[in-house]
C-alpha cells in the first residue's frame, strides 16, 4: 500500500513541473516514482533540466531520457523534489535513510523551492523515531563519534550511535564518507542539535533538513494532501 501512496505523491508533484524549470531530483523509492512520472512528461514534450542527488538517481534519469547537468553548470535551481524519512508540521525533515543526504542537502539548498513527497506514515509529531543519519569523514572516526556522543549527552538525548554497514564493511556514501545513525527517539530542539553537529570538524552533514521544504504532498487512504509549513 505504501508504494501506491508514494507513487500518488510523486505523480502529484510531477504535475507542478513546468517547461523551462531547473530541477533538483531526489533519491529513494518515492523519488524514483517521481523520476518515472517526470520521464513520462518529458517524453510528451516537457522541456526541463535536472540535477540528480545521487549516482543512483543519475543512472535512472539518464536511462529514462531526462536531460541532466551539474550544480557547477547550473548553480541555481527552481525546484527540488525529494522524499523524506520523517516530516513534521513545520516541514522539518529527517533524510538520509538512503545515504544521499549530503548531495540532497546541497541540491535542496540551491533550489528556490523544495517539495517533499511522502506516504502518510512518514508524518510525525516530533522528529527522531527514525534514526538520524550523520555523515562523517572516515579519518578520525572514533574521535568524531565521541564528539557526537558528547553533544547528545549535553542535549539530554540517548547516546546510541551505529556505524551504518558495521565496522567490517561500513556503508560508503557517494562522497566516500561513512554514516553514523543516531537513535534519538524524540528530538525536542532540532535547530540546536543541527548547529551543534555541524560544528564538529569530522561531521560533514546530518539528515536534519530545517527550513528547506516549502511544500509537501502526503498521500494516504484519503488521497494526496498538500501540506505547507506551519
Ligand atoms: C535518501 O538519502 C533519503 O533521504 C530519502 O529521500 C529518504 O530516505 C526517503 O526514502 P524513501 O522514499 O525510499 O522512503
Amino acid at each position: 500500500m505504501s508504494d501506491q501512496f508514494k507513487k500518488e505523491a510523486a505523480e502529484r508533484a510531477a504535475e507542478d513541473v513546468t517547461s523551462g524549470m531547473r530541477l533538483g531530483i531526489g533519491t529513494g523509492s518515492t523519488a524514483e516514482f517521481f523520476v518515472h512520472a517526470l520521464a513520462r512528461r518529458v517524453a510528451a514534450g516537457l522541456d526541463v533540466i535536472g540535477v540528480p542527488t545521487s549516482e543512483r538517481t543519475r543512472d535512472l534519469a539518464l536511462e529514462l531520457g531526462i536531460r541532466l547537468t551539474t550544480l557547477d553548470e547550473l548553480p541555481e535551481l527552481d525546484l527540488t523534489i525529494d522524499g523524506a524519512d520523517e516530516l513534521d508540521a513545520h516541514l522539518s525533515l529527517i533524510k538520509g535513510g538512503g545515504g544521499a543526504l549530503l548531495r540532497e542537502k546541497i541540491v535542496a539548498s540551491a533550489s528556490a523551492e523544495m517539495i517533499v513527497i511522502a506516504d502518510a506514515s512518514k508524518v510525525v509529531e516530533t522528529l527522531g523515531r527514525f534514526p538520524l543519519p550523520i555523515e562523517v569523514v572516515p579519518f578520525g572516526l572514533e574521535s568524531t563519534r565521541r564528539s557526537i556522543l558528547n553533544v547528545l549527552a549535553d542535549l539530554g538525548l540517548p547516546r546510541k550511535l551505529e556505524l551504518r554497514g558495521g565496522a567490517a564493511a561500513p556503508f560508503e556514501t557517494d562522497g566516500g564518507h561513512y554514516i553514523l545513525d543516531a537513535h534519538l527517539e524524540a528530538i525536542a530542539d532540532a535547530a540546536t542539535l543541527a548547529d551543534r553537529l555541524v560544528a564538529i570538524p569530522g561531521v560533514v552533514e546530518h539528515g536534519l533538513f530545517l527550513k528547506l521544504a516549502t511544500k509537501a504532498y502526503v498521500a494516504g487512504t484519503d488521497g494526496v494532501k498538500t501540506v505547507l509549513p506551519m
